[in-house]
């Protein structure tokens, strides 16, 4: 069976992954964490914890809370920065079959460029993911990402600054996110990932308060993946490019309706909080469903629902 996919074909990199599962930014850390609770080895790709060109500390406690069936956070891109990652973390990752892609985040269109300057050409980088869709900054992040003429400035000063495959990280909290996504195809992006967190909020009846410390917070988990399944079918239907589904995917069957919807591959997400084995239980169970159904290439599977 070939369950390879390319994320990048216009790229001069390109982005190879031997299957489409991939981990969530900010659910599976520096990759390094995890490696003790089964062979991340096995997986299509880490994508990393967000990284802005100075380290940051985040948003006040608390920054978590659990909801029915989903997780709000509002972490406020809690990282090491740029420059401690390109030391500490890359030399490791530069040792590991699996792809790791940098997950970055500004407050400023210049910031995106300076981090990506920085991350061009270093062993054990594979591909930048632009994250312009985290909720929880004061600045930049989601702000770009709500509007088609930001995301596509974004992409476009990224692009200029790499020749690293640049993936762009949609946000759903935007009137019409296949116009984002065009926008962000049109200025240069080699494949988009949707979707980021929704925004919401919980309140503490006791305190009578906002439970989070940033008032509000990012919904993800299961409680957003016919939303983020939705996102994907729309967005696939609108650009040429490679889409990365994500949103409360959680098993092997989540994973095909998204690639089913027109994803090429797929990230894990809040499902590894719960489940450290997430990721590979996603990744054995689509294997299993091609073996029973006959499909040779998981290209068959790409799409499927839109023939
Ligand atoms: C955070 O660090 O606040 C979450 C990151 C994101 O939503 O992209």
């Amino acid at each position: 069976m070939n369950l390879s996919v390319q994320l990048a074909p216009r790229n001069q990199h390109g982005l190879l992954l031997a299957n489409p599962v991939m981990t969530a930014s900010g659910t599976f850390g520096y990759g390094t964490e995890y490696s003790h609770t089964f062979d991340i080895q096995k997986l299509g790709a880490i994508v990393c914890k967000a990284t802005t060109l100075e380290p940051r500390d985040g948003n006040p406690q608390p920054r978590l809370a659990e909801t029915s069936c989903g997780v709000l956070n509002s972490i406020g891109l809690q990282n090491i920065g740029v420059n401690a990652l390109i030391k500490e973390k890359a030399p490791l990752w530069a040792r590991w079959q699996v792809p790791v892609i940098v997950n970055i985040a500004g407050e400023t269109i210049d910031q995106y460029a300076k981090i990506a300057n920085e991350l061009d050409g270093v062993a054990g980088i594979s591909a930048i993911e632009v994250n312009i869709s985290c909720p929880n900054m004061r600045a930049g992040g989601a702000e770009f990402g709500a509007n088609p003429k930001s995301a596509a400035k974004v992409t476009a000063a990224v692009k200029a600054a790499t020749s690293l495959p640049v993936l762009v990280k949609l946000t759903p909290n935007t009137s019409d996110i296949a116009k984002v996504a065009v926008a962000v195809a049109e200025a240069g992006a080699d494949a988009i990932s949707l979707i980021n967190t929704l925004k919401g909020m919980v309140i503490d009846i006791t305190r009578r308060r906002p439970l989070l410390g940033n008032i509000t917070g990012g919904l993800s988990g299961p409680a957003i993946k016919p939303a983020a399944l939705y996102m994907v079918y729309e967005v696939a239907g609108a650009v040429e490019l490679p889409i990365i589904g994500c949103g409360g995917i959680t098993t092997a069957s989540d994973a095909i309706e998204f690639i089913m919807a027109g994803a090429s591959a797929i990230q894990v997400g809040t499902a590894s909080f719960a489940n450290p084995r997430a990721p590979l239980d996603v990744l054995e169970g689509i294997e299993q469903f091609m073996k029973k159904e006959g499909v040779k290439d998981i290209a068959e599977l790409i799409g499927a629902a839109r023939r």
